[in-house]
């Protein structure tokens, strides 16, 4: 990437994140990469392919340093991580100290010197891979939790790039943040980015607070005015941009034959029930997965439902295994369903389909289509784009979606059956609201729901984001 003559990179435009958005699949004739499901690279592969762009990322591997590459019209510059960097960047700082502290604590958060000092070390490589391929004046749009501090160091480094940074995960109250012992050096990290992006107005409100108590700086409205260590002065802004989906990919799916086959066909699998209940989660503590197992146990005991009537098909894909709080959702979560089937099957119907697998996205729409309810039950959530994805793959306007208050996307699909999921009569009572809704109503919010995920997937998420980065520039011009 480097340019030996200016000392700058060749790339207009640089995405840095945890993951690149590939992984590697074995063949016959060796490996190969193939792209990563999910939105963001959709949204930003067709920019990367316009604008000289370049993708800067882990790989996935501990131990391995692989050299730059091109896929599908993207550059990836692989970061490598030692086996130690692993254990103490990523499964300790950023998913045993972060992920519990910005999700509410709903696990404790861990605070160690030594995860924290890994933390630092990880996020100074990311940002000097980022330096390195960035072209005089670069767009460089850093993403999520993981790599905090990178706005910070790329700025002091290369004042002449335009920097970006999305959280994907909320932004915690200042209550709880302030329990994080390097919390000013996290802020300060964040406003070396001109744009900071959040989920919610929430998220961006809570974000704003931290950064006048713990780092001083003044803040008028959405803006900080922030005067760095070597005293040159700039404006950062903090502001909402709802991430979304690849809409166009589900709407298309589900118009497939074979996907509509496939979803018929998973319902006869179960013994065809009267309703089919999804739920399609990472294993990750931060989804509620016991509260929706509680309530749908209770509502068997209660003889409110039984299993001719409806199944539940539980989808958790294995994530973070090696994390201590990861282990021991999965022994409890496994351990509840055990019981329930244990206690309600019958030999032709089960309660709940436990699937700990992921699937490609074929099989998520056919899911999708073969569900009349969707559970969403988060305790705490960034967006939730599960929810989404039903919503758009719900062509014919049938079904209902039961969604958490405490999901980012509580805020745009407001004909869900909101539910706070702390309250297991009322995710009891909102489950029976989704199964018995008359089909006029039911149509009626899963219209007006597909209406809102329609006009804003996350092409137009990125473009908006893209373009109010753009006019800081602007405005400073001026
Ligand atoms: C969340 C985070 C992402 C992360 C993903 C999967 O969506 O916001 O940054 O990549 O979970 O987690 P993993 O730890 O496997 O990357």
């Amino acid at each position: 990437g480097q340019n030996a003559t200016d000392g700058y990179g060749d790339f207009d435009f640089i995405v840095v994140s945890n993951r690149l958005p590939v992984d590697r699949v074995n063949t016959d004739d060796g490996e190969s990469w193939r792209r990563s499901p999910g939105g963001l690279v959709t949204a930003l592969a067709p920019v990367m392919a316009k604008a000289d762009g370049a993708w800067v990322g882990w790989h996935g591997a501990a131990d391995e340093e692989l050299d730059e590459f091109d896929h599908d019209n993207m550059h990836l510059l692989p970061v490598p991580l030692s086996a130690s960097e692993v254990e103490l960047y990523y499964e300790g700082f950023s998913n045993a100290t972060l992920w519990p502290l910005y999700h509410d604590v709903i696990a404790p958060p861990e605070f160690h010197r030594t995860w924290w000092d890994s933390y630092r070390t990880v996020n100074r490589r990311f940002a000097d891979a980022a330096a390195t391929m960035a072209a005089k004046g670069a767009t460089v749009w850093v993403q999520d939790y993981q790599l905090q501090l990178v706005p910070q160091m790329l700025r002091r480094d290369r004042p002449d790039l335009k920097i970006g940074f999305f959280n994907h995960i909320p932004f915690p109250p200042l209550e709880i943040f302030a329990q994080l012992p390097w919390r000013r050096n996290i802020i300060e990290g964040l406003l070396g980015a001109d744009l900071i992006g959040f989920q919610r107005p929430s998220d961006a409100s809570n974000f704003l607070r931290c950064v006048r108590r713990f780092a001083g700086h003044t803040v008028r409205q959405q803006q900080v005015h922030v005067t760095n260590e070597d005293g040159v002065s700039y404006v950062s802004r903090a502001e909402s941009f709802p991430i979304s989906i690849d809409v166009e990919q589900i709407t298309e799916l589900a118009k497939r034959e074979d996907i509509i086959e496939r979803s018929k066909q998973i319902r006869k699998e179960l013994g065809d029930p009267k309703t089919v209940l999804l739920g399609v989660d990472r294993l990750d503590y931060t989804k509620g997965i016991s509260h929706r197992l509680k309530a749908y146990g209770e509502l068997l005991q209660d003889g409110k439902l039984n299993v001719e009537d409806a199944s539940l098909i539980q989808v958790a894909s294995p994530s973070r295994e090696r994390v201590e709080q990861y282990r021991l959702l999965r022994e409890e979560v496994e351990g509840t369903v055990g019981r329930i089937n244990g206690t309600y099957d019958t030999m032709g119907n089960t309660a709940i389909r436990y699937l700990h697998h992921s699937y490609p996205v074929e099989e998520m729409v056919a899911l999708y289509l073969a569900a009349d309810v969707m559970l969403v039950t988060a305790l705490r959530d960034g967006m939730n784009l599960v929810a989404k994805e039903y919503v758009a793959a719900r062509i014919n306007n049938t079904g209902a979606l039961v969604l958490s208050e405490f999901a980012g996307a509580a805020d745009q699909l407001r004909q869900a059956v909101l539910m706070n999921p702390h309250d297991i009569d009322g995710v009891k009572e909102s489950i029976l609201t989704a199964i018995n809704m008359p089909e006029r109503e039911a149509q009626r919010r899963m219209r007006l729901m597909r209406r809102q995920v329609l006009q804003n997937d996350v092409e137009r998420w990125s473009k908006n984001f893209l373009s109010a980065l753009q006019q800081g520039e602007n405005e400073a011009a001026q």
